[in-house]
């Protein structure tokens, strides 16, 4: 469900209800109280008249009741009838019987008997309201006594009563409207006033806060706070808020002309003055931090993801605004009322905007076009990919959402977005149409083919038009420009300015540039001692029952392209090469179930199961515990990964195609710290050549994965690898990583962005796709 069909009924109606609800339940008991004394008075008025009516009759009907039965009613004339509401009078005789009677009357004998034979010698006069099929009958009944107190009979005087019922009902419906009237006056009014009072000027500080936070400098806080303080205080924090920027930016100036190591700081300090009033915001499929439900309570989750371990800290360095799918399923639970929760959880440095999507759309979206289409189409794994026209439709669906959750976000400030990988295609088209303004970024975290490979795809030229819309598109390796830059050429009528490197489309021009994305050092989100990490090592050694032999390891999301099969068969045909290697050497596959609805990634899963299962009976060791390969398929948290990465002689990686791969940077970043802390050994990296990574490491053991005997034979060599010529070759590395760390790569992938140009010559046109 997107943020705009979310339905709120605002405070100030809430209010409202609450006052009319309560005006409403107490003018309804005033008037129920004013009609019913209505009636009762009405009736006692009834009482008074009936009264004197069978008193002045009275004598009358004693002299009758001495007469014969036959001659009581002439005796009694005209009196026994009825007139206006007096439907008439009856005569009782002391035995009970009815002996006289109007013509009104003469039918109700037992409803007048009865109120007759309720009059007594102390109590002579008695009246009541009598509801029958007859209708609403007042009656009043007077015992009749002689001289010597014997009873003659009783005079019983008839009122039609239905008026009174009717008063009563009118008084009943008139009251209530009027109750009704009260209340909804009184919520429109309530709900205005609170509106106007509290809840507009407190949404106005709100989003005037929110701007501050993003630092647009020159407005003023809002006026007419409902409390002077607050108004005063808001322009103090306005004031101090204005002078640290300043400052800050100041220094910011000078830090980014200097030329010390990249670091969050000096990357928080260009990213100041690159982006000047501009917000930041990322977009991307997944989300940095995902809520998962566990025990019943929301438990913090860090997705395995290159992307999230790459932009993260980028997040962390400059804050903003990162919209992001909630897939945890506990997400809902902890966003705000804006589907906002600050983040990292335990030291908010940025905001996380959550986007939600239907089932349907999470279907054909995420786990069809882009990874039954896009994934395999973009990996040369020779993986089929699947292109389904449903799919695709909710591709541009779901892109929609992403956009109108970030326009909704930045409303009409300035913005630098930085949209992120093939899940994301069509939302730079998207955003250019509706925002020209923006500065749109795309980064593209996966290979991209050469055109002939691309050409498949049946929706390639909305693809293109659609990423055509950033203002610089960002590919890990030149050679995934060219390829791109090749694909727009044959596939889309664009001109291709190969100087700049850029296309020229529909009126503007996207660059196109290598960045090779890297990581941040372990230092500044896990630092350990020696101690503690043994005693953390010694921990996942009994968890995961491997003695005390050296150790290997591999960290990746179980997917096809990471060559994980293959990483197995070259295990396995390790230790036939090395069979002195039995009992001495462990691989510990650290595996992070990924994509799993999809068939090919779930028989991924079990397929390796069964190699491992395999491999280890192969070689197993009578009376030992010892295994060739731990295969650990779970979400393992960074200091886990961090604690193998740290104990391991070897780290494989061995994707069959992959864009940069993290993994083997993250691992040479760890050894990097090891050494940095005085370690005498270091582990060696075993890279696959296809992996973006290999160009920037050229000091790993390089392999092709699919020559299972070289792969093997790199195992054997990272093992017995001179120590020396480990440290070399891992000081080597992490120099490069050091120099080209996340940092760098943000800072100059934000610096060409805002140098780059915004249009060409001719007349602009609108980008159709997905608008
Ligand atoms: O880096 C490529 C990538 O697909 C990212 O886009 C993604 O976050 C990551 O791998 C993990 O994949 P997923 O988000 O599908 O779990």
């Amino acid at each position: 469900m997107s943020k705009a069909t979310k339905f709120q009924v605002p405070r100030s109606a809430r209010f409202g209800l609450v006052v009319s609800f309560l005006a409403a339940v107490g003018s309804g008991a005033v008037v129920w109280h004013q009609v019913q004394e209505e009636y009762r008075t009405s009736v006692e008025d009834l009482d008074r008249r009936a009264g004197m009516l069978v008193h002045r009759n009275a004598s009358a009907a004693r002299n009758a009741l001495e007469l014969a039965p036959a001659s009581i009613a002439d005796a009694m004339g005209d009196r026994l009838e009825g007139h206006s509401r007096l439907l008439g009078l009856a005569l009782f005789g002391p035995d009970g019987a009815m002996v006289a009677s109007g013509p009104g009357v003469s039918d109700l004998e037992a409803a007048l008997h009865a109120v007759a034979a309720r009059t007594t010698p102390a109590e002579p006069q008695f009246a009541e309201v009598v509801r029958g099929s007859f209708g609403t009958m007042h009656i009043m009944a007077l015992e009749l006594v002689g001289p010597k107190d014997e009873k003659l009979g009783s005079i019983v005087a008839v009122h039609d009563a239905l008026y009174l019922e009717n008063r009563l009902t009118r008084g009943m419906v008139r009251g209530f409207a009027l109750a009704l009237l009260i209340a909804g006056g009184l919520f429109l009014v309530t709900t205005g006033m609170a509106w106007a009072a509290f809840e507009r000027p407190l949404h106005a500080l709100a989003d005037w806060m929110r701007r501050l936070r993003f630092g647009v400098p020159a407005d003023a806080p809002p006026r007419g706070l409902p409390i002077r303080k607050l108004e005063d205080e808001s322009a103090h924090l306005a004031a101090s808020f204005r002078a640290a920027r300043t400052k800050e930016r100041e220094s910011a100036e000078t830090l980014a002309r200097s030329d010390k190591a990249w670091t969050r700081d000096r990357l928080r300090a260009h990213a100041m003055s690159a982006l000047g009033s501009d917000t930041l915001v990322v977009v991307s499929n997944r989300e940095p931090y995902m809520h998962q439900l566990l025990d019943g309570r929301p438990h913090l989750v860090r997705p395995a993801s290159g992307l999230v371990t790459g932009l993260d800290p980028v997040l962390q360095a400059c804050g903003g605004l990162w919209v992001a799918h909630g897939a945890g399923d506990a997400d809902r639970e902890t966003v705000d009322a804006n589907d906002c929760v600050a983040v990292p959880p335990e030291d908010p440095r940025y905001t996380l905007r959550r986007v939600w999507i239907t089932k349907e759309e999470e279907q054909g979206y995420y786990y069809g076009f882009s990874n039954e289409g896009l994934w395999p189409l973009c990996h040369l794994t020779h993986e089929r990919p699947t292109f389904r026209a449903d799919d695709w439709e909710q591709y541009v669906r779901a892109n929609r959402r992403f956009a109108d959750a970030v326009l909704e976000e930045i409303g009409t400030q300035s913005a630098v977005v930085l949209v992120q990988d093939y899940q994301m295609a069509l939302v730079p088209g998207m955003l250019r149409r509706k925002r020209p303004d923006l500065k749109i970024g795309l980064f593209w975290h996966i290979p991209w083919p050469n055109p002939e490979a691309f050409r498949i795809c049946p929706f390639r030229a909305e693809l293109l038009e659609g990423m055509l819309g950033a203002d610089l598109i960002g590919f890990h390796l030149q050679q995934h420009c060219n390829n791109f830059l090749d694909s727009v050429d044959r596939m889309v009528e664009a001109r291709l300015d190969w100087d700049r490197f850029a296309a020229d489309f529909r009126g503007h021009s996207a660059l196109v540039r290598p960045f090779p994305i890297s990581v941040q050092p372990w230092s500044e989100r896990h630092t350990v001692s020696d101690a503690a990490l043994a005693e953390q090592t010694e921990a996942l050694r009994q968890k995961y029952g491997i003695g005390e032999v050296a150790i290997g390891v591999g960290v990746d999301r179980i997917d096809y392209t990471k060559g994980l099969a293959e990483r197995f068969r070259a295990i396995e045909r390790f230790f036939e090469r090395n069979p002195r290697y039995r009992g001495k050497f462990s691989f510990v596959q650290l595996g992070a179930p990924s994509r799993t609805h999809i068939p090919r990634y779930r028989d991924l899963i079990s397929e390796l199961e069964s190699a491992a299962d395999a491999i280890n009976w192969k070689f197993k060791i009578d009376g030992s515990s010892w295994k060739p390969i731990h295969f650990a398929v779970d979400h393992h948290d960074g200091p886990t990964v961090h604690a193998f990465m740290r104990i391991a002689s070897v780290c494989v990686v061995s994707s069959l195609h992959d864009g940069m791969n993290l993994v083997a940077k993250e691992f040479v970043a760890a050894q990097g710290e090891a050494m940095a802390q005085g370690g005498s050994d270091v582990g060696a990296l075993v890279l696959s050549e296809f992996a973006g990574a290999a160009r920037d490491l050229p000091d790993a053991l390089i392999i092709n994965p699919y020559d299972t005997d070289e792969f093997a034979d790199a195992i054997r060599s990272s093992l017995e690898m001179p120590v020396a010529e480990r440290r070399e070759r891992m000081a080597r590395m992490h120099d490069h990583l050091t120099e080209h760390n996340i940092y760098r790569w943000a800072a100059e992938f934000l610096k060409t962005l805002s140098q780059s140009r915004r249009s060409v010559a001719g007349q602009p046109r609108d980008v159709d796709i997905g608008s």
